[in-house]
């Protein structure tokens, strides 16, 4: 039977006889046909769930390979820069491995969900005054000189990982979608995605390329601004970069697909965030409704999305960044005394907990 990303896609990853079997049930999250929005918008939107991956984001497709390499190297102690999620996801994989984690994440800006994740892992957690970008320099400066591994998505192996994804949704769709929103943080994903759908065109599994559209929050847009953005800001803490890494290999994509990078400010996230939940029971975190966002944002401007095949990735769990969320709940739990009658009332005249209100 078989279990695991290295069962099914082999034959696409780096792997020799001396790579050791690294898993925590990573991948093969599922692919979700809206409900509600594809009848709106007349196309077949599919959300493909990365928070359904062991520790909630897309990461754990790379850094199963990441530690797997690590360790086929020798390697004991691994690092990595993170906003959040790669910090999780490492520390996860380090203590199941028994390698060292050490996090350095930027002071205040990481969701509550992922940083406690990282505590109950067991990682050394160390924290800067300072932004993604400068705990990603700190990182390159220190790995090499103290003997270890980075397992952010500048470690090659993270990307080889990830691509898997790209090779699920032509798996479950028979071919690749037309059209494809992520968002673009440290470019890392878009990269991996770009190079899966690649690779399955060679061998000829499947015949085209998605177009790609990589969305990034309106004030941390370096790809779309074209610039360095020295003090990034965005409710989507996960995408707060100012200057991503992988940005030659993500213009590639965009670039190559003839696609678009685009920007949506935190209202946008916010209400695609809260669409996914109230019209689809998708409760993703906000940069993972970027992706949402981007296509609402293209299609009210004007994009011809009729019966097109349309994936939004959406990267992370909601239930990662629940104060986020709490923020912007429209309404409050209804209180009452547990005689049946006062619930019948409380039904009758009650309103709904919701969440945001709808802005388009
Ligand atoms: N979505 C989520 C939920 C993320 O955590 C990230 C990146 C991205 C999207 C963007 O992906 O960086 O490959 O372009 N999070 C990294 C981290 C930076 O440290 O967890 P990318």
């Amino acid at each position: 039977m078989k279990r695991t990303l290295v069962d099914y896609y082999k034959e696409f990853l780096p792997l020799n006889s001396n790579t050791p079997q690294v898993t925590l049930g990573e991948g093969f999250t599922p692919l979700v046909k809206s409900n509600n929005f594809s009848k709106e918008f007349g196309c077949n939107i599919y959300f493909k769930l990365e928070g359904c991956n062991p520790t909630g984001s897309f990461k754990d497709r790379g850094m199963f390979l990441a530690l797997a390499k690590a360790i086929e190297n020798n390697k004991n102690k691994i690092i990595c820069a993170s906003t959040g999620n790669t910090s999780a996801s490492a520390a996860a994989y380090g203590a199941r491995y028994n390698l060292e984690t050490i996090v350095i994440i930027p002071s205040g800006k990481i969701a509550v969900g992922k940083l406690l994740q990282a505590m109950v892992y067991g990682a050394k957690i160390i924290s800067i005054k300072g932004n993604f970008d400068q705990a990603l320099l700190a990182v390159k400066n220190i790995a090499e000189s103290m003997d270890i591994e980075i397992v952010n998505s500048i470690n090659p192996y993270r990307l080889e990982g990830q691509k898997t994804g790209a090779f699920e949704i032509v798996d479950s769709l028979g071919k690749s979608p037309d059209l494809q929103f992520m968002p673009v943080g440290n470019a890392g994903n878009i990269s991996s995605y770009y190079k899966g759908y690649k690779e399955y065109k060679e061998k000829k599994i499947s015949s085209e390329m998605p177009v790609f559209y990589g969305i990034q929050a309106e004030k941390s847009a370096p790809l779309v601004d074209g610039k360095v953005i020295q003090n990034p800001s965005t409710i989507a803490t996960a995408i707060r970069i100012g200057n991503p890494a992988s940005a030659e290999l993500a213009k590639e994509a965009i670039n190559k697909s003839k696609g678009e990078f685009l920007k949506v400010s935190d209202k946008e996230i916010i209400n695609a965030q809260s669409l996914l939940a109230n019209k689809e029971g998708i409760f993703c975190e906000p940069a993972s409704a970027a992706s949402f966002a981007g296509l609402i944002k293209k299609i009210n401007s004007g994009l011809d999305v009729k019966n097109r095949i349309i994936v939004c990735i959406l990267t992370g769990n909601g239930l990662k960044d629940p104060g986020n969320a709490e923020k912007y709940l429209s309404s409050k739990i209804i209180k009452t005394s547990p005689d049946p009658k006062s619930i019948q009332n409380a039904i009758y005249t009650g309103k709904s907990t919701n969440f945001f209100k709808r802005i388009f």
